[in-house]
């Protein structure tokens, strides 16, 4: 009997399954809206003209080579990280108090800053989004984190922000309690808080004593501005909060599976920085001993040659618009179709994910009768959307909607 027989079978992750079972469906008219991944209007990955800049440039660089990184990575990229996510004028970095460390994407920063927050500080208890990204919750039990609590976000029967329940959750938190805070974007539901409701957030966590850990995927490819999409982290940081933010350069730089990203720190007094980093430095090593080269210098080469920034400025420009653009599309054809229920969330959700408002039943009907890959939630990645398969898809949710269980878009669109 093998020692593994007693290995039970896990469940598989949603939204890497539902990829494989799109690459296996040979109906031609298929439609992947899963994975949060950017396509062009042809349906295609795009890997950014910067990067293959970059990529050539390093290449020919002879001078380069493949010794070991640090352990908290190249100091360039992280300083220009920290730099473009604080802001260049920043107080904090100003005041040598905000740093950054790189780190394997915003996954990986994630469970870098959860393993300090649990092992350096003691921190135990963490607050999430109701509905965040599903991995939150395992990224930080695996850190260490014993006690997971969700805040509401999301009203169904506004379509909106539950100001109300968010702020009456996070003033029963227990002292010390990490919030995670998504930067801008929020996945999956594309809806932000405004500045003044960012304002009472920051307010109760001031009272309550608790700790932003801010997930930071889409800065720049929200609203096409980096400075707007940083605005949230910036102001806390003003604020006088003491915080870690995970930065991901999968979707702003299409680097997805480069693992690229860094973890900024901000804290109240420069002496404590060096111990800090030690701190990090001994969790880096016990998990994976150094980060890789590549994807951090493709993103140094760009932020470090002032041409290339601004191209690559432009690329974010051209992914965020196209986005805003598809969005502006499904809501027409739902309209012309006179699609039972109110669609104008549609384009008042921000950024890559759209919430539906289609219910579990209704998501699975679009992949099995349609073909139309999407997350039994209701999110749909709005880059998997082309001026080609709009319409279809536009058909496809009428019929669901007219035809299979409404409930949940009922409850979501009043004029049902
Ligand atoms: C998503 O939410 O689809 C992406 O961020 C991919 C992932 O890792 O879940």
């Amino acid at each position: 009997m093998s020692r593994f027989a007693k290995v039970e079978q896990g469940p598989p992750i949603e939204v890497f399954a539902l990829n494989q079972q799109f690459q296996a469906d040979t109906f031609p008219n298929k439609v992947s809206l899963g994975v949060g991944a950017y396509r062009t209007n042809e349906g295609q990955p795009w890997v950014l003209p910067v990067v293959r800049a970059a990529e050539k440039a390093l290449a020919a660089d002879e001078k380069l080579n493949k010794e070991y990184l640090p352990v908290l990575g190249l100091e360039t990229f992280s300083t220009a990280a920290t730099k473009m996510l604080l802001g260049a004028d920043s107080p904090a970095i100003k005041e040598n108090r905000g740093f950054g460390v790189q780190c394997l994407s915003g996954t990986g920063c994630l469970r870098v800053g959860a393993e300090f927050l649990a092992r350096i500080l003691n921190y135990h208890v963490f607050y999430y989004s109701k509905p965040t990204w599903e991995n939150h919750k395992l990224v930080f039990n695996n850190a260490g984190f014993k006690e997971p609590k969700e805040y509401r976000y999301w009203s169904e029967s506004t379509r909106g922000l539950d100001l109300n329940g968010l702020i009456e959750d996070l003033d029963k938190a227990p002292e010390n309690s990490v919030v995670i805070l998504h930067a801008c974007a929020h996945n999956p539901t594309g809806c932000d808080p405004t500045q003044e409701q960012w304002a009472k957030i920051a307010d109760v966590m001031e009272k309550r004593k608790l700790f932003p850990f801010f997930d930071s995927a889409y800065q720049g490819f929200a609203s096409g501005d980096l400075e707007k999409d940083a605005w949230a982290v910036r102001y806390f940081v003003s604020r006088g909060f003491e915080l870690v933010c995970a930065q991901s350069f999968a979707k702003n730089f299409g680097l997805y599976n480069e693992r690229v990203g860094n973890l900024t720190f901000v804290v109240k007094n420069p002496e404590v920085v060096p111990k800090v980093k030690s701190q990090v430095t001994l969790l880096i090593r016990g998990m994976y001993s150094n980060p890789p080269s590549h994807g951090a210098r493709i993103v140094n080469h760009v932020f470090a040659d002032p041409a290339l920034y601004e191209q690559w400025k432009g690329c974010i420009q051209t992914m965020s618009s196209r986005i805003i653009e598809m969005r502006k599309a499904l809501r027409a054809a739902l309209e012309k179709l006179k699609t039972p229920g109110d669609w104008s969330h549609i384009t008042s959700q921000i950024g890559m994910f759209s919430y539906t408002g289609l219910n579990e039943k209704q998501s699975l009907h679009m992949i099995e009768k349609h073909h139309i890959y999407m997350l039994k939630s209701g999110r749909i990645s709005m880059c998997g959307l082309t001026p080609n398969n709009v319409e279809y898809v536009a058909k496809a949710i009428y019929e669901t909607v007219t035809n299979c269980d409404t409930r949940g878009v009922a409850t979501l669109g009043h004029k049902l």
